[in-house]
């Protein structure tokens, strides 16, 4: 399973970046909202800059038409970025046009193996369902992972999976054990992945016992 961040800050990135194991970034307009700036190119130029690997950018407008020369647009900016398209009724016409047009989507705010299913069916590159959403809605988040992995796999559908509203590292390893190609985390659930007390305790004791030996 490989891991992008979910997130538009750019430290973050840069932090993540540096660990040599994000291979991909998601973005959405909440996330993007709360850096505090309205100049989106800008920042998802700069996103593009620091991973070389897919970036996803949502479209920011509703209607056919809209949507698609939106995603025309920002699919100029760079030529790592996945447009975000919502699994809609207008999302899953938009995403059949831009696959025509080898614009690779990203069918999001899927909360259904249908909606997977369609947004397969119409070229989506990815397609992410929404864990964390899921359950807080009273359903099983990751069940509905696994069964779009299964299906997808049963009919050797290429279209990615990514595990997405991912809120702590057991979503993690459900997702990975459930083969979602993709979980795309916040950077802190990264860091919670990584952080085990007892590598800490590890780390400290095998120091002090070696100061030990070596002050002899
Ligand atoms: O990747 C989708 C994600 O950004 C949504 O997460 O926590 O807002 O449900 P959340």
């Amino acid at each position: 399973m490989r891991i992008f961040l979910d997130t538009a800050n750019i430290d973050q990135i840069r932090q993540a970046a540096k660990l040599g194991i994000i291979s991909g970034v998601t973005t959405n307009p909440s996330l993007v909202s709360r850096e505090g700036t309205a100049d989106y190119e800008a920042i998802i130029k700069e996103i593009c800059s620091i991973i070389p690997g897919p970036i996803s950018v949502e479209v920011l407008v509703e209607g056919v038409e809209p949507m698609i020369e939106q995603a025309q647009l920002i699919s100029s900016w760079a030529p790592n970025i996945v447009i975000k398209i919502p699994a809609t009724t207008e999302g899953l016409e938009v995403t059949s046009a831009l696959a025509k047009e080898n614009i690779k989507v990203n069918f999001t705010l899927c909360f259904s193996l249908n909606q997977a299913l369609l947004g397969t069916l119409a070229g989506a590159t990815y397609v992410s369902p929404f864990v964390g959403r899921l359950d807080d809605a009273g359903h099983n988040g990751m069940e509905v992972v696994k069964d779009i992995v299964d299906v997808f796999a049963h009919y050797q559908l290429t279209t990615q999976v990514i595990a997405a509203s991912i809120r702590h590292p057991q979503h993690c390893v459900t997702a990975a054990k459930a083969g979602a190609h993709i979980a795309t985390v916040p950077y802190k659930v990264l860091m919670q992945m990584l952080h085990h007390p007892l590598t800490d305790v590890g780390v400290a004791r095998f120091l002090s016992d070696w100061q030990g030996v070596s002050r002899k």
